[in-house]
């Protein structure tokens, strides 16, 4: 389709969508605008009624959440902006997190954090290695479960060049346990009209029958950063036996604490990895 056409075809597609109270439900034709593109005046999408008004969070049985790697494998990746364009951190967990009454904490020192990374998938010229941490939540309750968390590990990647993609696999190279190779593309330099053309912003994920839409949106509309505002898994809304409520107070007006469901985290690290192994976020805000 010649440009000019395509131009209208779009244009038309976003006036259908919006007496039709959609935004953006033709990307095949559309050229989304970046930021580089604006400033715009702002625009509020009306809330699209044929979206699920209930929330319904993924069970643990779904497979998008269990846990898929063997022995010390790396899991639920990611990667976090640092201070500058030059450096990225990539984070991973390493063995199994626990939840009962009798927990024992892996000890973070037995698998080394490890990133091999480079400009090229092969060969990967540059390695950089960091620390590793487990963390508990152990309850002085009787009757509530305590977890204690796989080895979480972060590596900090430095000198990194701007917009540039970057290969990686992280893991343990003596065990051996690395992960496959993911990729990156950093940040550009910083300036005035110089910055991120597609920055998805969200807030409020949670992990349900709706993340999964927005998180699919996110995936396709290939964002260059991502700006986690704020409020992730929910694992708030649980008792640590794994019931949950919509409102937790209300529900569970006679725990002796507000409990939470650890193991929600890492359902959402392993639900999140395919977006944020490539897509830089700033790491987000964490509810218990
Ligand atoms: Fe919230």
């Amino acid at each position: 389709m010649p440009k000019g056409a395509k131009a209208w075809v779009c244009i038309i597609g976003i006036f259908l969508d919006l007496i039709n109270n959609h935004s953006w439900s033709h990307p095949q034709l559309c050229k989304i605008p970046t930021t580089l593109d604006g400033p715009f005046v702002p625009f509020t999408a009306p809330f699209d009624p044929s979206l699920r008004g209930k929330t319904v969070d993924l069970p643990d049985t779904d497979p998008r959440v269990q846990r898929r790697v063997k022995g010390f494998e790396p899991e639920q990746i990611s990667v976090t902006l640092s201070a500058t364009y030059d450096s990225v951190w990539i984070s991973w967990i390493t063995g199994e997190s626990q939840i009962g009454y009798n927990v024992k904490p892996l000890d973070p020192k037995t698998v080394s954090s490890i990133v091999r990374y480079g400009q090229l998938r092969f060969p990967l010229t540059h390695e950089a290695r960091g620390y590793s941490l487990v963390y508990n939540q152990f309850y002085p309750f009787e009757g509530l479960q305590n977890y204690t968390s796989g080895i979480i590990h972060h590596v900090r990647l430095t000198g990194l060049k701007p917009s540039t993609l970057y290969y990686y696999r992280c893991g343990d190279t003596s065990i051996p346990a690395m992960s496959d190779i993911f990729f990156f593309k950093t940040m550009p330099v910083s300036a005035p009209q110089n910055y991120p053309g597609r920055i998805a912003i969200v807030g409020d994920l949670g992990l349900t029958y709706n993340t999964t839409t927005t998180v699919s949106h996110l995936n396709s509309n290939k964002p260059d950063l991502i700006l986690l505002i704020g409020d992730v898994t929910y694992a708030n809304l649980y008792l640590t036996n794994g019931t949950s409520a919509d409102c937790y107070t209300c529900s569970f007006p006679d725990t002796p604490i507000h409990e939470t469901y650890q193991p929600r985290w890492d359902y959402w690290g392993r639900f999140m990895q395919n977006l944020v192994s490539k897509v830089p976020t700033n790491g987000g805000g964490r509810e218990p």
